[in-house]
């Protein structure tokens, strides 16, 4: 997980092969199997501080405030403990309420992005206590926080977060079964989700081994003007993140809806020239999901699902099947085809992947 491009294409394409031993060095020694609980000593947090806060509110930019995202239904699912997620430069500039009893949590992969820097320094001018989920070792916002987890996903060269994303994902799951085992999630609860966490590298490997395939569906996607990113509950975040990486690095136009909006507006977009990328897990919400397929499909919208087994011809056009987590760590799994298919899309229309135009790596100024 060094800084050398070694024989990929791309350092994307390198970052999201990486991914099996990046998520392995985000768990690496923080699982304890006796107690099915994580160990995380960076917090600086006592159990008794840890079992006081009653809301967490996490804040990031771009993909680590999806990751936030999908970070705050982990720790409501897992620790039943009030958790939302907004865009540090919202949260920044509109005078916010800081509690004596909310945890606040700061994402960034670089821990260099302004935003995400002034929410800190304004949370703590104001007496919030602050813990960071940061990559870069010993970074502004690393330096600035209370406390923390360290992604250890080595560095991440190209502007488009992937292995930063999951490998936060993963922190979170952390954070979640530790806050959820000094509260009330069960020991066999804990150790059903270590179970699930262990799973993912093999899980993630078996993903890209599809990538041939993928790409054969990005070339559709790549010839498009627009397409539609749906999903619920855990697959809403993920489809935001699907969608902002064909954006920024294929430049093709797209948006993420969540799957029961679509009819409030979005719906009259589809047609057979717009594609919908559908993130579709085999859990609960199932059978609303493929409702929300059925609606697609009879405006002719040509639809690509992300699913854990093959979809009728009926519902999806074509189905990238992924292997089953736990259903709170599905969502690890469901993003990496997407950034699979955003990679083979940008490379397809022959853009400058790991520099895309109009980004930064980091935003540190205003
Ligand atoms: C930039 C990058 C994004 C990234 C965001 C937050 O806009 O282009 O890929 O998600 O900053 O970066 P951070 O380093 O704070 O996670």
């Amino acid at each position: 997980v060094g800084a050398e491009i070694g024989d990929h294409a791309h350092f994307l394409a390198k970052e999201i092969q990486e991914q099996p031993r990046t998520i392995e060095r985000a768990l690496k020694g923080r699982i304890d199997e006796r107690f099915a609980t994580a160990h995380l000593g960076g917090l600086n947090m006592s159990v008794r501080e840890a079992r006081e806060f009653r809301r967490v509110k996490i804040l990031g930019c771009g993909s680590a405030c999806y990751a936030g995202e999908l970070g705050a239904q982990l720790i409501e699912d897992l620790a039943r403990v009030p958790a939302s997620a907004e865009p540090a430069s919202e949260f920044r500039y509109r005078n916010p309420v800081v509690e004596p009893d909310t945890l606040y949590v700061a994402v960034s992969q670089s821990g260099e992005t302004i935003d995400t820097l002034a929410a800190v320094q304004e949370l703590q001018r104001k007496g919030g206590r602050v813990i960071g989920i940061v990559n870069v070792v010993g970074s502004t916002i690393a330096r600035q926080v209370d406390g923390g987890i360290y992604l250890h996903a080595g560095p991440e060269m190209s502007v488009a977060a992937t292995k930063s994303f999951t490998s936060t994902v993963a922190a979170f799951a952390l954070l979640a079964l530790h806050l959820g085992r000094i509260r009330d999630l069960a020991p066999e609860q804990g150790r059903r989700i270590i179970a699930g966490l262990n799973a993912l590298p093999a899980q993630i490997g078996q993903i890209l081994e599809q990538s041939d395939a993928i790409a054969e569906v990005a070339k559709e996607v790549a010839k498009s003007h627009s397409v539609m990113f749906v999903g619920r509950r855990r697959g809403w975040p993920v489809a935001r993140e699907g969608a902002q990486k064909l954006k920024e690095i294929s430049y093709v136009h797209a948006e993420a809806y969540p799957s029961a909006e679509l009819k409030h507006g979005p719906l009259a977009l589809i047609s057979p020239e717009m594609p919908t990328v559908a993130v579709v897990p085999d859990d609960d919400l199932l059978d609303k999901n493929t409702s929300t397929l059925s609606e697609i499909k009879a405006r002719k919208g040509p639809v690509i699902a992300v699913a854990h087994r093959e979809l009728p011809s009926d519902l999806a056009d074509r189905t990238i099947v992924v292997p089953r987590a736990e259903p709170e760590l599905d969502p690890i799994l469901l993003s990496i085809p997407l950034q699979v298919l955003a990679y083979h899309a940008a490379v397809a229309l022959d853009r400058d992947v790991d520099k895309p135009r109009n980004l930064a790596k980091s935003v540190t100024v205003e």
